[in-house]
């Protein structure tokens, strides 16, 4: 049995997360940490298993951490739309005061770490994004937080640290059911940059909270940094059959 802690467990992706580990009692036991209790509540109808507190808090992360043996890390700044954008405008981003990406993205994820490495924490899943490669890439300039930037950072401090690692560097994420489509991996944001047949560089966060949970139960997830996409979705609509073993051996070490 993995006793394993979800952080950004009440995000878009975090909470699939916690709902499929919890598909397996038997295997792992699912604790969260979460900065707004009303909002755990409003997902989950009680905050049983969660801790409460700030991933730049140290204590917090240390209470929530304590008896696990994996973490997955699904924090990340969190971008704020400036005043209220008339219809048809473009609305702004800013990042509020101390939840900037260099404060989050790269502290606050360095933080979980040095906390896991403290616990003695076997293997940490991080799920971060692609165009990490392009200072220019649009999303550095949001509120230029340069957030793709701080996240490769922090890829790299998770890679040194010497805990079994898996990053998982999501493309576009899409609000659609999971388990239709073939992924594919790759490194250095070549799928962004060339994707195969120039399909859009996106995958579900259905598709992406599966990988997570399978980077917990396959070896061959272990130790490895990728990029991921996924090919449209099958035309019958049934589920495509994923050979996991086989999609995390094309996957390699390193940056
Ligand atoms: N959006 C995309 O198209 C895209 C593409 C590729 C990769 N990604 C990456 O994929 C990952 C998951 O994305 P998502 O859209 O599912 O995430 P999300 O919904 O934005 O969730 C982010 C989580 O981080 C938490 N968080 C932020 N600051 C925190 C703090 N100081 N202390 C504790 N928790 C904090 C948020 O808490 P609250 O719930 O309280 O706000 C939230 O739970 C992110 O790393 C994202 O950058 C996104």
């Amino acid at each position: 049995m993995q006793k394993v802690l979800v952080t950004g467990a009440t995000g878009r992706t975090g909470l699939l997360v916690v709902n499929k580990l919890r598909e397996y009692p038997t295997e792992f036991k699912v604790v969260g940490l979460a900065r707004n209790e009303a909002k755990v509540k409003e997902i989950w109808g009680s905050t049983e298993d969660f801790y409460f507190g700030t991933i730049k808090d140290k204590t917090a992360i240390e209470k929530a951490i304590s008896g696990c043996n994996a973490l997955v890390i699904l924090t990340s700044a969190v971008p704020q739309i400036k005043g209220a954008p008339e219809p048809g405008e473009r609305p702004e981003f800013y990042y509020a005061d101390g939840e900037s990406p260099e404060e989050i993205d790269y502290y606050g994820q360095i933080n979980q770490i040095d906390a896991a490495k403290a616990a003695k924490i076997n293997h940490i899943v991080l799920v971060g994004s692609m165009g990490g490669t392009n200072e220019n890439h649009p999303l550095n300039s949001i509120g230029n937080g340069k957030i793709l930037i701080w996240k490769r950072k922090a890829e790299q401090y998770l890679i040194d640290s010497g805990i079994d690692y898996t990053i998982i560097r999501a493309g576009g994420l899409l609000n659609e059911p999971g388990g239709k489509r073939e992924l594919l991996v790759g490194k250095n944001d070549e799928l962004l940059n060339n994707p195969p047949d120039g399909i859009r560089p996106a995958i579900p966060r259905e598709d992406v909270a599966e990988l997570v949970v399978r980077a917990l139960q396959i070896n061959e997830a272990k130790n490895k940094a990728f990029d991921t996409i996924s090919k449209p979705p099958s035309e019958n609509g049934e589920n495509v059959k994923i050979d996991f073993v086989k999609l995390f051996e094309q996957t390699t070490a390193g940056l």
